[in-house]
């Protein structure tokens, strides 16, 4: 069966690709390359054994996604097409509303112009907003902080009106919690530029020698140690919860919003103790005020994930950590090898 993944080439999509390669499905992938490069598909390969086809393309791109589409028999997609630095988003937010909106209806467009009826597509745990209590399960009421999380709740929305007018689509809305770690290989993971926002690539700058100190933003919370608390999932596991969600989607019609993260949360200072204790490496980090906008605490309740979709996360903290170390470590080589040349 031929699946399609726009923005296949970035962080969560180039692990599904993986899993469901070795699940024996068709991979196709759709990607512009603006935030990840072609050398990831070779590292498929070389885990899996199998490349999957590329075809460089905009996913707000009409033509082009038609002509993948005629081109491959696509019979469901995954839509992981997106820009996601909610800070940029901030400042750009045409560019957010454009590129994020613009890829999904064109992308719902071409697939009801070409038969194609089941879409898996991410969403985020942003949509819940500042929820007034914990876990969050998805009957909740949604609400946004930045233009970012907006397109993602409109996103749902527009999956929801599409699914309503038209029976035959099958709509999945996973709203994912904090993704990290790498492929046990070392061969894929994050690769977020010089820049990053997010705690564990901050963390990994600092561990490499990059960065001095972490900045550990907030810790007056009303957490057991007063840093901000996440639900962080291996990309491993969440990469296994796209390949549940397909199966899924075979049978059920209509949109459904499922969580995917492990129900436990994790502070700032748990994830730096962690990995000090898993990697033996010291992170000097800094304590600084809260970073404007953040919740204090975020963690999911994953009983529909396991309802619906017989999925269940099963890595842990250790693994997350241990698992970005090594891809981090690979990367830091194979940099310094390169420069080297
Ligand atoms: P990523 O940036 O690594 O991957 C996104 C991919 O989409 C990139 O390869 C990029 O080049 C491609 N892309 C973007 N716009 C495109 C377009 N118009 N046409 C073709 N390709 C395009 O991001 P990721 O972390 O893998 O996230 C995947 C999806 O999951 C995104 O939609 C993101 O918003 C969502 N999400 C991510 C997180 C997270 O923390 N990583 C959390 C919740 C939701
Ligand atoms: N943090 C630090 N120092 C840093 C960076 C982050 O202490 O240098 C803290 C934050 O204050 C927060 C925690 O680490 O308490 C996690 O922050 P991240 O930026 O890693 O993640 P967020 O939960 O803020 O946001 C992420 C994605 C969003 C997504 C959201 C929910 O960036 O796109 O998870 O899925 F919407």
């Amino acid at each position: 069966m031929s699946v399609l993944l726009t923005g296949g080439c970035g962080f969560i999509g180039s692990h599904t690709a993986v899993e469901l390669i070795n699940n024996g499905y068709d991979v196709v992938i759709a990607d512009n390359f603006c935030n990840s490069k072609p050398a990831v598909l070779e590292r498929i390969g070389r885990i899996t054994g199998k490349i999957p086809k590329l075809c460089v393309a905009d996913v707000c791109d009409h033509a082009a996604m038609t002509k993948i589409f005629r081109e491959n028999g696509i019979e469901a997609v995954i839509h992981f097409a997106g820009l996601k630095a909610v800070a940029e988003s901030v400042s750009k937010p045409i560019d957010y509303y454009q590129n994020n909106l613009g890829a999904t209806l064109n992308l719902l467009r071409v697939m009801s112009e070409n038969g194609c009826h089941r879409v898996i597509f991410s969403s985020s745990a942003t949509v819940y907003g500042f929820a007034e209590k914990m876990p969050l399960t998805e009957d909740m009421p949604l609400s946004c902080t930045n233009p970012y999380g907006w397109t993602k709740f409109m996103g749902e929305q527009i999956f929801r009106d599409a699914a309503r007018a038209d029976g035959s689509l099958s709509a999945v809305l996973l709203r994912y919690f904090n993704p990290v770690g790498a492929h046990p290989s070392g061969l894929i993971g994050e690769d977020p530029g010089d820049a990053p926002n997010n705690l564990m690539p901050r963390l990994l700058r600092v561990a490499v020698g990059i960065d001095e100190k972490l900045t550990v933003t907030g810790t007056d919370y009303p957490t057991h140690d007063g840093s901000g608390v996440r639900d962080y999932i291996h990309v491993c596991d969440l990469a296994k919860g796209h390949v549940a969600a397909l199966k899924y989607s075979e049978t059920h019609k209509g949109a459904e919003a499922i969580n995917l993260g492990t129900g436990h949360g994790y502070s700032v200072f748990d994830l730096i103790f962690a990995f000090e204790r898993v990697n033996g490496i010291k992170i000097n980090y800094v304590n600084m005020p809260r970073r404007p906008g953040d919740v204090a605490i975020n963690y999911a309740d994953p009983q529909k994930a396991g309802e619906l979709l017989g999925w269940k996360a099963e890595l842990g903290l250790d693994d997350m950590v241990r698992d970005a170390w090594n891809w981090q470590k690979k990367k830091s080589a194979l940099t310094r090898a390169l420069f080297q040349l």
